[in-house]
């Protein structure tokens, strides 16, 4: 089964195969591709909506392990256990929602991948401050998009400047690659933006902040 670039890189970052639980499956396609090319002891698929799930279980032949909830983001931790919980291809602030709802049961999970659309930065701090450390970030661009996908277990806060929460201390500690050309863009698109003229004072302001954390971060390549 073909999969994107981007689950596929979720999936790099499974290693055991125990339990999975993927949160907002929609088409299932990570479930599928696990279940086919690993070997699970248990994957459970959820969505909040039943639409969705259904194009899941339209894919699924009577032999297949995985099992399908339609659940609300991590309900399926209060009477289980789960080695690892993936919640991929949403915003991170329903992310963090789904997150803060399961506070009390959320640690019946050992592993968690986030693969959040959106503002990626307000999901670090929030782990950061929220007892989850986070263990490894990999970034990938597919069809002119790059995401990153994050690793989280449980554990001490660490320290991260500003530049490391916005565009990941991991990443740039390990110069990648990716992380550089989207550096590159968005310095461009600020300073684009910057020039142009019926721009506000308080937005040139915020610019000027965003270009300081750009700048402090590409410095990092140069080490
Ligand atoms: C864009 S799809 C992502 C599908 C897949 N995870 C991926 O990365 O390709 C987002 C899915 O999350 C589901 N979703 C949204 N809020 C949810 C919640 N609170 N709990 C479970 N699923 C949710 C939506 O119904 C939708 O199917």
């Amino acid at each position: 089964m073909n999969i994107s670039k981007r689950l596929k890189e979720v999936s790099n970052l499974i290693e055991k195969e125990s339990s999975i639980l993927d949160v907002g499956t929609d088409h299932g396609y990570l479930p599928l591709f696990l279940e086919e090319n690993r070997n699970f002891e248990k994957i459970v698929a959820t969505d909040i909506s039943i639409d969705s799930l259904n194009k899941l279980k339209s894919k699924l032949d009577k032999n297949s392990k995985i099992e399908t909830k339609l659940q609300d983001g991590l309900e399926y931790l209060i009477d289980n256990e789960a080695e690892y919980v993936s919640i991929c291809g949403m915003g991170a602030r329903l992310i963090i929602n789904i997150l803060e709802k399961a506070k009390p049961y959320r640690e019946k999970a050992k592993y968690y991948i986030f693969q959040p659309n959106t503002t990626i930065y307000e999901l670090r701090e929030y782990l950061l401050i929220n007892g989850f450390k986070i263990l490894d970030e990999v970034s990938v661009v597919e069809d002119g998009y790059y995401y990153n996908i994050i690793k989280a277990t449980f554990g001490q806060k660490e320290d991260y400047k500003d530049y490391e929460l916005k565009y990941s201390k991991i990443l740039l500690e390990k110069k990648d690659k990716n992380t550089l050309n989207y550096l590159k863009k968005e310095k461009d698109r600020y300073i684009f933006i910057r020039e142009k003229e019926n721009i506000s004072d308080n937005r040139k302001k915020q610019i000027e902040k965003e270009l300081i954390l750009i700048e402090r971060a590409l410095k990092r390549y140069e080490l």
